[in-house]
């Protein structure tokens, strides 16, 4: 099991020893000699930390309690040439995960480690699980209300569209200097009616998703429709669409919903580009499962905030004026109904890439 392992000596014989064994069983490992080095190379980033008791710029005891305050997720390991009792007992306090002594033999520091990493993966799998049981929960309760509310809204909505049309008609028939002022707010009108339908309609969709029915369908050809959907609202926009399906293969699938995957997570990757950016569609075999094929959408836009991460999927998150935050959270359910998964990453476009992990059966 591999971990981020960062290794805070200063003795640098030691350190590159220790980088290359762990380098070789598949650890990605950075090094700093002193306390500030460590906190730097740290940040955002640290699994387990294999600190020295005795570093030129502080001590190793109050650095693990400093980079534990930082990723309260890490596990530290302290190195001492002389153990005492009380530095022991200052590392248990400050959480340090285990205790080692120096000489060190090889066999006990590299079955330290590993238990370390165990213990630390095991902790963000059950943290994933938490929040998916939370995800779950929020889900099912707002798709109550959700539900209720979208009816209740639902039919004032068409008597005012009804209503609009009528107007539109009446005032089409009006003077044209009479008819001119009209025009602009009427258009307005319509205009919000719609989103409010579009909004509505995401919102059923949520509270009540339609069971899949499966039927091979082809990606390329599924591609292809999409491509065609955006390609207006793409050169209206100045954003660039590639396409790109080199393979073609044929997945039990619900066509009409996984589109609906498709064109949210292309709007997104639209809105994101902006003008001159570029948006990519693109299929491809999954290098790490044969049992599974990709479909990513790719873009040259800013990417997705850092501190966004698992909150995308969640109901209403969205950084958008006018956006309701339900189309990743509807996508991700269609795919799960799938059996598959989106994940999120960074696009060689300079942007973010969503990627759709479909079952090929
Ligand atoms: N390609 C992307 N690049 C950067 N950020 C993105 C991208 N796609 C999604 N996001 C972020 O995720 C948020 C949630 O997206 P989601 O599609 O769920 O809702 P939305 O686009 O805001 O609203 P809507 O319900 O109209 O789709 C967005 O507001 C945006 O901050
Ligand atoms: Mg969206």
């Amino acid at each position: 099991m591999s971990a981020h392992v960062l290794l805070v000596e200063d003795n640098p014989e030691f350190i590159r020893n220790l980088e290359e064994i762990l380098t070789d069983l598949g650890h990605e490992v950075r090094t700093a000699p002193s306390c500030a080095g460590a906190l730097l190379a740290a940040a955002g980033w640290l699994e387990v930390a294999l600190v020295d008791l005795k570093l030129p710029d502080g001590d190793g005891t109050s650095l693990a309690a400093q980079l534990k305050d930082a990723s309260p997720d890490c596990e530290v390991v302290l190195l001492t040439g002389h153990a005492s009792v009380e530095s022991a007992a200052a590392a248990v306090r400050a959480g340090v995960w285990a205790y080692l002594m120096k000489p060190l033999s090889t066999p006990d520091l590299l079955a330290t480690l590993d238990k370390a990493v165990r213990h630390v993966k095991s902790q963000a799998e059950k943290r994933e699980l938490t929040r998916r049981a939370q995800m779950a929960e929020k889900l099912a309760a707002v798709g109550t209300l959700t539900a209720g509310l979208s009816h209740e809204i639902r039919n004032p909505l068409n008597a005012a569209a009804l209503q609009l049309t009528v107007l539109e008609r009446r005032v089409h028939k009006l003077e044209p200097t009479v008819q001119r002022p009209l025009l602009q707010p009427l258009t307005l009108v319509r205009d919000e009616i719609r989103r409010l339908e579009h909004i509505l309609q995401d919102f059923l969709q949520f509270a009540r998703p339609s069971p899949l029915t499966l039927r091979p369908t082809p990606l390329k050809g599924l591609l292809e429709k999409v491509w065609a959907f955006l390609e207006t609202d793409a050169e209206r926009r100045g954003v660039r669409l590639e396409f790109s399906c080199e393979r073609a293969p044929v997945l039990p699938a619900d066509e009409d919903q996984l589109r609906q995957v498709l064109m949210n997570l292309s709007l997104n990757a639209l809105d994101a580009a902006g003008p001159d950016g570029t948006v990519r569609l693109s299929c491809e075999d999954d290098a790490h499962h044969a049992d599974f094929v990709l479909l990513q959408v790719d873009d040259s836009g800013p990417g997705v905030p850092e501190d966004a991460g698992p909150r995308l999927f969640e109901p209403f998150f969205t950084t958008k004026a006018n956006g309701s935050g339900l189309g990743l959270p509807i996508s991700n359910a269609i795919v799960s109904q799938h059996g598959g998964q989106i994940t999120v990453g960074r696009s060689p476009l300079g942007g973010a890439r969503f990627t759709v992990h479909l079952p090929r059966s």
